[in-house]
């Protein structure tokens, strides 16, 4: 089996291909690029999972912009998010006075970004807001307000474009779907 097809055999269905995600990402950009027009903006990628996403939208804001990242963890290798959040790495600079945009890939059940939101709330920005590329509406439990997002889809696993399992398959260019038994594996690890 080639490589190529070792990586793609983990995909059961191709859910948003190259050309989708890409012209959406443009909308996105310009969109961001008008909101923000004379403002100072600062984007604030989730590692590691929002760098694919974050180098794309970036390139499709038209107003000088900063980026920073952070990194942070929930408690478990398995596909349910805990909610219990760590920070690996925390911003460069400080992000008080400034208009921040944080970007995520993918907002699931929200724990995670609602931990972050409050921590960053905490260091006064003048305004602080989400671009989510994807969002899975039927598995939030906590209510979030995003104001950027890219695609909304179904309550499945999905791989590729900086999206993860076990970390790997981020370097799908696509999105799609974890086959049934490497899901199955999935849930045994959460
Ligand atoms: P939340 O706290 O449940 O919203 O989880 C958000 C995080 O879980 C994301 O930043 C991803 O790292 C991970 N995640 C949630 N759903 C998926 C998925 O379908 N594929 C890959 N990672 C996911
Ligand atoms: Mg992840």
């Amino acid at each position: 089996m080639s490589s190529v097809n070792e990586l793609t055999a983990a995909v059961s269905e191709i859910l948003i291909d190259e050309d989708t995600l890409q012209g959406r990402i443009a909308e996105l950009g310009a969109e961001i690029g008008d909101d923000y027009r004379g403002r100072d903006l600062l984007l604030v990628g989730v590692l590691k999972g929002a760098v694919f996403f974050m180098a794309d939208l970036m390139r499709r804001i038209d107003i000088p912009c900063e980026v920073d990242f952070m990194a942070i963890s929930s408690y478990g290798a398995g596909i349910d998010s805990s909610g219990v959040v760590r920070i690996l790495k925390d911003l460069d600079m400080s992000i008080e006075g400034r208009n921040v945009l944080v970007v995520e890939d993918i907002i699931d059940s929200g724990l995670t970004l609602s931990y972050l939101l409050r921590n960053l709330e905490a260091r006064e920005p003048a305004s602080l807001e989400i671009c989510a590329l994807l969002t899975k509406p039927a598995r939030r439990e906590i209510d979030i307000h995003c104001r950027y997002t890219g695609f909304e889809i179904p309550n499945r696993f999905v791989i590729g474009y900086g999206l993860d399992f076990a970390e790997r398959y981020r370097n799908l260019p696509f999105v799609g779907v974890l086959r049934d038994e490497l899901a199955a594996q999935a849930e045994e690890l959460a």
